[in-house]
């Protein structure tokens, strides 16, 4: 990319917004310069939303004081509590009702600040208050930033099953300080290259020879390639999203190593384990299905097997995670209520080679052969 800054055009849609705008900001997070808390532009009001471990950085504490000293005029910032259990309708319903309390209209502006729970809350409760006001956001996250502020998902989880409840709604602005990453604890970052590695093999060869051979500057979270990993992931996920919005074809690839992942979230408890890690084994049981089904080759199987485990993600048939019996159907049981499916067949995203994915109704029997 040339310049710092990056549009995201979306096919023509009734929702949301046309068009994301993406600023990149470098240096520490300076969010009371970005929105001037209480200077009201255009007399939008500003909905905050972020949770307690946001609001505790060092970096945020300007902007939080804004909230404490009244200095905020119309604006409101609500902390609701931090991680994936507080991904439910309740806190989608707690936005609302605040907004409500607080006088709020659709004209004014959602604004989430956070990881991917922050942001599909958010919009979320931001597309459906008083039918639709508009949402920016501020992805705190690595994960955040490379795919869940981009594209328009929005939602919450529904008993113990991720994202079940949700629409598509875009935000109008997302305001990225990839300084974010530093602060971030180590499971959360490799959370987000769990993420950035399926983008990268979905999409982009160059960025699989930097998971291979630059292994210890991206762990150690070296400045220049954590910014390039960000941007290059950007790119790639607004082509897809420009093409299939509202995931009728291509935007469904990004569902690579989903499928198995959102089960193992599932069965270990919401949570319990971070989202990349469990896509990151995902990748792993989809890879080995691929080979095990004559679509992709040994060395590939081989190759990617080496960078996750390079990357300390674990590619055994059942991660050490999961305890107790009849692991294979239980497994079978959450893959089955997987949104990709059509019928009772459970579709998955596989692949031959980089850049060569394609999506396959598999049976259950194939499932259990690479759970063991
Ligand atoms: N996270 C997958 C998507 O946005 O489609």
């Amino acid at each position: 990319m040339k310049n710092n800054n990056f549009t995201i055009n979306y096919p023509s849609i009734f929702c949301g917004t046309e068009k994301s705008h993406i600023s990149f900001l470098s240096g520490k997070p300076d969010l009371v310069s970005v929105f001037n808390p209480g200077q009201n532009p255009e007399n939008k009001r500003r909905f905050f939303v972020t949770d307690a471990t946001v609001a505790s950085l060092d970096c945020m504490k300007d902007f939080i004081s804004k909230f404490d000293d009244d200095s905020c005029g119309k604006d409101v910032l609500m902390i609701l509590g931090s991680g994936e259990p507080y991904k439910t309708i309740d806190s989608v319903l707690r936005i609302i009702k605040k907004a409500i309390d607080e006088g709020f209209s659709r004209n004014d502006v959602f604004v989430g600040i956070g990881g991917g729970v922050i942001c599909d809350l958010t919009s979320f409760a931001a597309s459906i208050f008083k039918r639709g006001a508009s949402v920016q956001f501020v992805p705190t996250t690595l994960l955040a930033m490379i795919d869940a502020s981009i594209g328009g998902k929005t939602g919450c989880d529904f008993e113990n099953y991720k994202n079940m409840i949700g629409s598509f709604f875009p935000a109008t602005d997302l305001f990225y300080f990839p300084e974010f990453v530093q602060y971030l604890p180590e499971k959360q970052y490799f959370s987000g290259l769990g993420e950035a590695f399926k983008t990268a093999l979905l999409c982009d060869e160059e960025l699989v020879c930097l998971f291979k051979n630059e292994s210890e500057k991206i762990k150690n979270r070296d400045v220049e390639i954590v910014d390039l990993i960000i941007k290059k992931c950007v790119a790639a996920k607004a082509q897809i999203v420009e093409q299939d919005f509202t995931e009728k074809n291509i935007r469904a690839f990004l569902n690579f190593g989903h499928s198995f992942g959102h089960a193992l979230e599932t069965i270990v408890g919401l949570g319990s384990i971070t989202h990349g890690e469990a896509v990151a084994w995902g990748i792993g049981r989809a890879i080995h299905l691929s080979y095990k089904k004559d679509f992709c080759s040994e060395a590939f199987r081989n190759s990617v097997f080496e960078i996750l485990q390079n990357f300390g993600w674990e590619t055994k048939a059942v991660p050490s995670i999961v305890k107790g019996g009849g692991i294979g159907e239980r497994f079978l049981t959450a893959m089955h209520k997987d949104k990709k499916n059509i019928d009772d067949k459970i579709r998955l995203v596989l692949q031959k080679n980089i850049k060569d994915t394609f999506i396959a109704e598999v049976d259950d029997t194939d499932i259990l052969n690479v759970l063991k």
